[in-house]
C-alpha cells in the first residue's frame, strides 16, 4: 500500500509510520515538526520505503507533493494542546479545521477512498453519562474540542455527501513513549518527568477529574483494525479506549510508586484549570462488536515500560 501520514513526527503518528514502513508499505509522512520531533522517526529516516515531507497541512502548495495513488491517508496532524487553543484559538482553527479540509479536498480530487481521522473523546467534553458511548452529545467547551469538533463533522459531510469513507477515530487518552513531557504534555510523561527530576507531581484542582488512559501500542492496533476493515466501521464515529477511568490522583501515586519514589515524594495541589473536562471515559462496545477491539496493554505494564524509556533513553533522544 501507498499511505500518507499526517503528523508522522509526533506521538502517535512516529508508531503507526514505524509499523507500516516496517511492513514495507511506503509511507509519506507529513509534519511540519511544530509539535513533532525528528528523533521520533529517526529510524526510518534513512529508509527507502519511508518519504518525509517536511510541510504544513494548511498550505495548499502542498498538493503537487503528494502522491496521487494514495490507499489511505492517516490524518492525525493537530495543533493538540488545550492551553495554546485558549491563547491562540485562531491558530488552532487553521490547523485543525481548515488543515483537515485542505486534506479532505485532497482526498476527495484524487478519490482516496480510505481516510482515518484522528478525532478524539474531547469532542464530548464533560461527561453527561458514564462511559460514553458514540452518541454522546459533541459537548466540548474549550477552543481544542471545539475545533476537533468542527473536524469530525467535517468528515462526516464528507462522507454524506462525497461518500468518501472517512473513519472518524475517536479515541480517549493516549500514553507512552515519545509523548511530550513538558508544557502542553500528557499528564503521566509530565508526571513522570518531574517525578524523575526528584519533583513532586502538579495536580490542578482536587485531582478527582478522571480519564481513560490507553497504552499507545493499542492505539496502533485499533487503527491498524479499521485500516483493514471493509466496512467503514468509524463511519459516524467509533471510540477506542479501556472502557476504565483513573483519576490524576490515582495516576500521581502510581507514578510515585512503580518509580520508587512512593516515600520521598507526595503530589500537591494548585488552582484548577479554566474548562477542564471532568469526567471522561469510553464505551467500546461499537469497536468491540465492529472489529473484535480489545485494548492488551494492562495501565501497570504500559507505565513500567514509559518509566524504563525515561530512565534509559529519553534524555539521549529528544531533539529539541
Ligand atoms: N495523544 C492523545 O492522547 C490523543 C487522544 C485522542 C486523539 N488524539 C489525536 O491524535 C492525533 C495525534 O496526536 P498526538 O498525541 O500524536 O499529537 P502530536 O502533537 O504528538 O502529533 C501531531 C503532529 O502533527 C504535527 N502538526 C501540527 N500542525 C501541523 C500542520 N499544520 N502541518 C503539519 N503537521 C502538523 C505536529 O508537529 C505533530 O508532530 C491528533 O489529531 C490528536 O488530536 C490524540
Amino acid at each position: 500500500m501507498k499511505i500518507l501520514i499526517s503528523g508522522a513526527a509526533g506521538f502517535l503518528g512516529s508508531y503507526l509510520s514505524e509499523k507500516y514502513v516496517n511492513e514495507g508499505h511506503v509511507v509519506y509522512g507529513l509534519d511540519n515538526l511544530i509539535n513533532g520531533n525528528l528523533n521520533n522517526v529517526r529510524t526510518l529516516l534513512h529508509r527507502k520505503n519511508f518519504k518525509f515531507i517536511h510541510d504544513d497541512i494548511r498550505s495548499k502548495d502542498l498538493y503537487p507533493k503528494l502522491p496521487k495513488d494514495l490507499d489511505a491517508i492517516f490524518h492525525l496532524a493537530a495543533q493538540i494542546h488545550v492551553d495554546r487553543s485558549i491563547v491562540n484559538p485562531q491558530e488552532t482553527f487553521d490547523i485543525n479545521v481548515t488543515g483537515t479540509m485542505n486534506m479532505l479536498e485532497y482526498a476527495r480530487m484524487n478519490d482516496i477512498n480510505k481516510i482515518l481521522f484522528a478525532s478524539t473523546s474531547e469532542v464530548y467534553g464533560s461527561a453527561k453519562y458514564v462511559p460514553m458511548n458514540e452518541d454522546h452529545p459533541l459537548s466540548a467547551q474549550h477552543p481544542y474540542g471545539v475545533s476537533k469538533i468542527a473536524a469530525d463533522r467535517l468528515c462526516y459531510t464528507y462522507n454524506e455527501t462525497y461518500d468518501l469513507g472517512i473513519d472518524i477515530i475517536r479515541c480517549f487518552n493516549l500514553f507512552g513513549p515519545r509523548q511530550k513531557d513538558s508544557g502542553y504534555g500528557g499528564v503521566i510523561a509530565i508526571f513522570i518527568n518531574r517525578v524523575l527530576q526528584n519533583k513532586p507531581p502538579i495536580i490542578y484542582g482536587d485531582g478527582n477529574q478522571t480519564r481513560d488512559y490507553m497504552y499507545v501500542d493499542d492505539a496502533v492496533d485499533a487503527y491498524d483494525k479499521v485500516l483493514n476493515s471493509s466496512n467503514n466501521p468509524g463511519k459516524y464515529g467509533i471510540n477506542f479506549g479501556t472502557g476504565t477511568e483513573k483519576s490524576v490522583n490515582e495516576i500521581a501515586e502510581l507514578v510515585l510508586k512503580y518509580s520508587g519514589n512512593e516515600k520521598n515524594l507526595k503530589a500537591i495541589h494548585v488552582e484548577s484549570r479554566p474548562t477542564e473536562v471532568q469526567r471522561l471515559y469510553a464505551d467500546i462496545s461499537k469497536a468491540k462488536n465492529l472489529l473484535n477491539f480489545a485494548p492488551k496493554n494492562e495501565f501497570g505494564h504500559g507505565l513500567s515500560l514509559l518509566i524504563d524509556w525515561y530512565k534509559n533513553y529519553k534524555s539521549e533522544l529528544w531533539l529539541y
